[in-house]
């Protein structure tokens, strides 16, 4: 387990002078190109703030959560390609705007991640879904695959894969294997590496595959980072690091059990 020391910063308007302004962690700062942190406006701090706190009702967890998503799924957006679109205004006159291109999908990695679909619903109408079903095993938090539905054409379309929670590093299986004669040690990844696994063995190129996510671990980011390199993670904050549990920390416990049962 790492930790890292999580920068405690003023947090305001830049126009505020820093003594006007209250302190708060913010983000550990990452150094990956194909990593994206949310700006840490005070806005983005306050509703982590809620989150994080173990005394909040699952109501305002669902509420304030959904808030953050929406903030994640806006910025996600940003990554997709456009090209340049002129339109007219009501009064005649040419607008030389932009327009997306390309289709897109969500897949969210259940059951968390099917917590941030609405959020992509709200902003992309009609919007096409798959599920990938992993769960960490409580005991190792080795990740396993259990199911996956994906539509037809998703090599064809951008896929905005969610999943609120980036915990482990890298992971390792141990088998003795006849055909190699001897121990086969397999590097597995934790439940994102493998949704992306599964995603390029159905095609999709790396590159086309954007990852959202609320909370990651520096040791989490680092590995998914560094193993995809062509894809882009878009984080709203990386925190300190992992527990004995592989929990992240400071965290805000399992957000599947906050979101939906607890
Ligand atoms: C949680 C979370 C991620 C995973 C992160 O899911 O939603 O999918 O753990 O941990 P990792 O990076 O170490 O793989 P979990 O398996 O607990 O299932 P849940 O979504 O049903 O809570
Ligand atoms: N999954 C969660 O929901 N929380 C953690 O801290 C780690 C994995």
């Amino acid at each position: 387990m790492t930790e890292e020391v999580a920068p405690v910063k003023c947090v305001g308007p830049e126009y505020r002078a820093e003594d006007q302004k209250p302190t708060a962690t913010v983000s550990t700062v990452v150094h990956f190109d194909n990593v994206t942190v949310l700006p840490q406006t005070p806005q983005l701090i306050a509703l982590l703030s809620i989150i994080r706190n173990h005394s909040t009702a699952r109501g305002d967890f669902v509420f304030y959560s959904n808030r953050i998503i929406r903030l994640l799924v806006e910025e996600g957006l940003n990554h997709l390609p456009t090209i340049s679109h002129t339109v007219t205004t009501p009064v005649g006159r040419p607008y030389d705007g932009l327009s997306f291109q390309g289709k897109i999908a969500g897949v969210s990695i259940m059951r968390a991640g099917e917590a941030m679909e609405q959020g992509l619903r709200d902003c992309c109408r009609s919007v096409r879904i798959g599920k990938i079903l992993i769960q960490r095993d409580e005991e190792t938090a080795q990740p396993k695959l259990f199911y996956d539905k994906l539509p037809e054409d998703i090599a064809d379309r951008w896929v905005l894969l969610l999943d609120p929670m980036l915990a482990t590093g890298e992971f390792f299986s141990c088998q003795v294997s006849e055909r190699w004669g001897g121990l086969l040690i397999r590097n597995i990844g934790g439940s994102a590496i493998m949704a992306v696994d599964v995603l390029k063995s159905r095609g999709v190129p790396e590159e086309r595959i954007l990852f959202l996510n609320v909370l990651a671990s520096p040791e989490g980011i680092k590995n998914f980072a560094e193993k995809f390199p062509a894809s882009r993670v878009v984080t709203a904050f990386v925190d300190e690091g992992l527990d004995e549990k592989n929990y992240i920390i400071p965290g805000l416990g399992d957000f599947g059990d906050r979101y939906y049962t607890r």
